[in-house]
């Protein structure tokens, strides 16, 4: 009888602070053993001259999110988890948004219906607040925060869903007192209302317009208001989807005041750039996303953070709204104005290669800094450590092996998302998770995908973890 269900044999293995070859046993979903000549397992896998990395947790990405219009969004629970498993992630955190005048217990249970039955991979819930209501505050977030949703975003942008500053100190008082995380979408609404209307009424609607709209001092006001007001409470706070060279300014100068500001950012801001949205006709509208991308030096800012520790997290963002549909980008409404189209791109299943490649295999980062960026810090931070996030005795087996020199060109068809594009058509990456394990069970291997919707699993977060990066102060 083998002693081990599966046994990954010969790897080398990596966590976000070491690099070391082992064989790793597996027994009912979780890593039992790391040595080396571990006895047989029912089933081997021979990882001699690949990489076995934790599984990608990616903590910021939207699914079957209802968006209050005539758009729709492209990916369910089914296809992005499939699309993330095929790309190396074995975790996801999409968000139970609250409408104004909506519950939050409600907006929870209707994301539970949406997710059950579809996913394949684990996955946990933030929550989106539009409506901090003395309801909301007093009882439905403290008791949701019980049940395992510890984090919350909040906007400073979008009609929809901004918070006024009076909000975003309760909502902040609030998980100071219960020990949640407040994520914070850090844009400035009037200015960039503002600007829009200048636009528009000049006949500047095409798409590349949107980046004019959503300069980076509408995103470095913001961010430093957000900083403030999270002074004022004396709570931590992550900036996410971090774009421009001038916000990360901000958060450089509130960690030399040894603030409690953690930062995320995600592949758009290190491979695109507002040119991007001038592409011609309407092809622009493919990169439109907010924040939107930069500029070259923006780009270099982004990747100096994410050497030096400056951000925690690199996510997907995956807002996935096909191009050719009038769901998608392009909704009827967005011929009158780029301020109408659809705001996200996909990414799931690119997140994690773009980063190997760029980062580790052309000498930006190192594994482990990797490691940390697409899985541990997440895990951490939202209070999903140490059972994601790392290999460790314990941990559920959800794993990627690699193979750091397969060289692909990115495109569309190689896939499985439900988007009908993807922003980084023809570019070349070297480095792709050839095997997927979430639990210990193969859902991605030699191309193929195989694991039935429903398996994954709704995990409780725990409080959040402070983590720190490459010479900084503990938190
Ligand atoms: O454009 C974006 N990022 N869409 C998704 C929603 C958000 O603000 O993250
Ligand atoms: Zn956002
Ligand atoms: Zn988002």
């Amino acid at each position: 009888m083998p002693e081990f269900d599966l046994v990954i044999r010969g790897g080398t293995a990596a966590t976000a602070v070491d690099v070391f070859r082992t064989d790793i046993g597996v027994r009912d979903g979780r890593v039992v053993a790391l040595a080396d000549g571990l006895s047989s397992g029912r089933h081997e896998i021979d990882a001699r001259d690949l990489l076995v990395l934790p599984g990608g947790v990616d903590a910021h990405c939207h699914l079957d999110q209802p968006t209050g219009d005539e758009s729709v969004m492209a990916d369910d629970f089914e296809s992005g988890t499939r699309s993330a498993a095929c790309g190396g992630t074995t975790t996801l955190m999409p968000f139970a948004a609250q409408m104004k005048g909506q519950s939050l217990r409600e907006a929870v249970a209707d994301y539970h219906r949406r997710a059950e039955g579809k996913a394949v991979l684990d996955y946990a819930f933030h929550l989106i607040v539009s409506d901090p209501t003395p309801q909301v505050l007093g009882q439905e977030l403290p008791a949701l925060i019980r049940d395992g949703y510890t984090s919350f975003k909040i906007y400073m942008t979008y009609d929809a869903l901004k918070l006024n500053d009076r909000q975003i100190l309760d909502v902040l008082a609030l998980a100071r007192r219960e020990r949640a995380l407040v994520m914070i979408h850090a844009e400035n609404a009037d200015c960039i209302g503002w600007l829009t209307e200048k636009l528009e009424r000049s006949g500047d609607i095409a798409p590349r317009f949107h980046a004019t709209a959503r300069p980076q001092v509408a995103e470095r006001e913001a961010t430093h208001r957000a900083i403030a007001l999270a002074e004022l409470v004396d709570t931590p706070i992550l900036i996410v989807h971090v774009s421009g060279r001038e916000a990360i300014e901000q958060i450089r100068w509130a960690r030399s005041r040894g603030l409690r500001v953690y930062a995320e950012t995600c592949p758009q801001y290190l491979f695109l750039t507002a040119d991007d949205l001038a592409a011609p006709g309407f092809h622009g509208a493919k990169c439109v996303c907010s924040p939107p991308p930069r500029d070259r030096a923006s780009q270099a800012a982004v990747w100096d953070g994410l050497r030096d520790g400056l951000f925690q997290v690199f996510s997907s963002d995956h807002a996935p709204f096909r191009y050719d549909d009038p769901k998608g980008k392009k909704v009827p409404k967005a011929a009158a104005s780029f301020a109408c189209i659809p705001n996200g791109i996909p990414g799931l299943e690119t997140r994690l290669p773009l980063l190997f490649s760029a980062g580790v295999n052309d000498g930006r980062i190192d594994l482990c800094q990797f490691v940390a960026l697409a899985a541990t810090n997440a895990a951490k931070m939202y209070g999903l450590y140490p059972r994601k996030g790392s290999i460790a005795i314990g941990a559920d087996a959800d794993l990627a092996i690699w193979d750091p020199n397969r060289e692909i060109t990115i495109a569309n068809d190689l896939l499985h998302h439900n988007v009908d594009y993807t922003p980084y058509e023809g570019a070349r990456v070297r480095g792709w998770p050839v095997t997927t394990l979430s639990r210990g069970e193969v859902v991605w291997a030699d191309g193929a995908f195989s694991a039935a919707p429903g398996r994954g699993r709704f995990l409780r977060c725990d409080h959040p973890q402070s983590v720190r990066g490459p010479g900084e102060r503990q938190a």
